[in-house]
């Protein structure tokens, strides 16, 4: 038995040098950390428990039966995170480059099976050079297994890929089904197709970083929702990330502890600009509704023009999503509507509740916008609201104009409380705007057109430009003073917590993708 331990001993010593001394130095020299390394410091002390570490491929091509390592390229298992299970898997670059064989597969397809039958996360830390070269189809086939599973595992656990190496051709599609991706800036990047082949097609030259790097994700595509300074700040958000959710979709997030203090903002009742012209940053407003500093803004740097992100409310997770008056007025535009309705499903998957502060003039018009389908991407976020069935709850802090007022979270979609500051203005368009289509003949024959258009703005105004005409109607709950919206959505988050609604049955809605 002694020499059979030594000899368990030995091979687990083995499996944990992946591809050997040299390239874990290398791994180092590149700025990254070894795919154990980044368990280490993911989970909780001593929770990990690693699956199939005697794996080894099963190619014999090229020589491949001479070339194996135990392990085969990617560390699988589950452990804690903060206290949780979670399941992980870490691709290991120090072998054969983290790419993709049929074991390969086969391990993170397991994972994925025992993450979803169990009911806890999956979270991916990715750093692969992609599909095993020498194994040709079958690794593809790997891929496609996973791709498969992760559509399975949507909407029932939670998936989170953290890029922290090479992500390219096929590889980028797991990721891109998961429900948030975070990369590493400098030293990792995701591209469908290399700069060498765009090259040869487009004559384009662009470097990897420029083409898929954190950055360009970041800000450009929206790809990532999150780019991190370094390896550790990703994991840390990873972990962030993964407090505000749920196991699983039959779960709600856990409710912090919560003392109850005053719970009045009365800085919120001179905080809107008195020209309703001027912006703001809507983060401050967040700040002071949110507990602390508990907002985690997700997807910062794309379409900034809405924002959108998790934060606690009594201890309560909640998702936020906020027009920004602070960039392009906070309009609706393709970006900013696609951005917020993954987010709007993603908190409807999983139970959490949604908070809307809605201050948005209306679509951004021009043949960019209409061209590129903001028809279609528009209404991906109205479809989204309209089938969420969690808590919902609007604050329409100053604007709502014209179809934007309808999709964003309006009484008439399904919102369970609409309220609205004194400052609203709930109307088709603005004043200037609606008076001079409504009365143009009547200011184009009038003595003083100028002075003819101002009086009828202002007519226009005094009606529609206040939040009554939409109360009257019952299409908002309530007029409250802007330092008790907190208290409010409180009261009200607490009021909706066992909220039930049934859908009509049917096999999936068809959200026009
Ligand atoms: N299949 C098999 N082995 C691979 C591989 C793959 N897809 N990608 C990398 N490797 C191996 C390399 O042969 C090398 O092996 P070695 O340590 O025995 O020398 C090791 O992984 C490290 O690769 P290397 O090229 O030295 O690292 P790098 O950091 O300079 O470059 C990549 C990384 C990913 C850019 C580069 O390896 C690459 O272009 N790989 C192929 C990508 C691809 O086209 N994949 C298929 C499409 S899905």
């Amino acid at each position: 038995m002694k020499r059979k331990i030594a000899n368990l001993q030995a091979k687990i010593a083995e499996a944990k040098l992946g591809g050997g001394q040299n390239r874990i130095d290398s791994q180092h020299k590149k700025g990254k950390l070894t795919a154990r390394e980044r368990i280490h410091f993911l989970v909780d002390e001593g929770t990990f428990e690693e699956i199939g570490m005697m794996v080894t491929h099963r190619s014999t091509d090229f020589g491949m039966e001479t070339e194996k390592y135990l392990g085969d390229g990617v560390i699988t298992g589950y452990g804690n995170v903060n206290g949780r299970l979670a399941y992980i898997f870490s691709q290991d670059f120090t072998v054969f480059g983290g790419s993709l064989s049929e074991t390969h597969a086969e391990k993170i397809c397991k994972l994925m099976e025992m993450a979803m039958k169990n009911g806890a996360p999956l979270i991916g830390l990715n750093d692969s050079g992609g599909a095993r070269i020498q194994e040709g189809v079958v690794s593809l086939g790997g891929y496609a297994d996973i791709f498969y599973r992760n559509v399975q595992a949507s909407g029932v656990i939670p998936q989170l890929s953290a890029i922290m190496g090479p992500c390219a051709g096929g590889a980028v599609y797991s990721p891109a089904i998961t429900d948030f991706i975070l990369m590493v800036e400098n030293t990792s990047y995701m591209f469908v197709t290399g700069p060498n082949v765009v090259k040869t097609v487009t004559h384009e030259e662009v470097t990897s970083e420029e083409l898929g790097g954190a950055n360009t994700h970041a800000t450009k595509s929206g790809v990532t929702h999150f780019a991190c300074a370094n390896e550790i700040e990703a994991i840390n958000h990873v972990k962030k990330l993964l407090s505000y959710m749920p196991q699983n979709c039959e779960e709600v997030a856990e409710n912090l502890p919560y003392q109850k203090t005053d719970e009045s903002r009365p800085s919120l009742n001179t905080f809107l600009p008195e020209n309703v012209a001027h912006p703001y940053d809507v983060r401050e407003i967040i700040s002071a509704i949110a507990d602390g500093d508990s907002f985690l803004e997700v997807h910062k740097d794309f379409a900034e023009n809405i924002v959108v992100g998790f934060a606690r409310l009594a201890g309560r997770s909640i998702g936020i999503v906020a027009n920004q008056p602070a960039y392009l007025a906070g309009v609706l535009d393709s970006n900013s509507a696609i951005k917020a309705a993954r987010f709007v499903r993603f908190c409807d998957c999983f139970n959490i509740p949604l908070l809307v502060l809605e201050d948005v003039p209306g679509f951004l018009p021009g043949t960019d916008q209409e061209w590129n389908g903001i028809i279609t991407n528009g209404a991906k976020l109205l479809f989204a609201f309209s089938e969420a069935t969690v808590p919902r709850i609007t604050v329409i802090t100053r604007k709502a104009y014209g179809g934007a007022y309808d999709v964003m979270n309006s009484k008439h979609i399904g919102a369970d409380m609409n309220y609205a500051w004194p400052s609203a203005e709930i109307a088709v368009m603005g004043a200037k705007g609606a008076a001079e289509i409504i009365f143009k003949r009547e200011i184009a024959t009038a003595e003083n057109p100028q002075e003819k258009w101002l009086e009828k703005e202002k007519q226009y105004s005094d009606i529609f430009a206040n939040p009554y005409r939409a109360a009257e109607r019952g299409f908002i709950d309530e007029v409250i003073e802007p330092a008790q919206t907190r208290a409010k959505l409180i009261k009200a988050f607490k009021m909706l917590e066992n909220k039930v609604v049934n859908n009509p049955r049917k096999k999936h809605g068809n959200i026009p993708l």
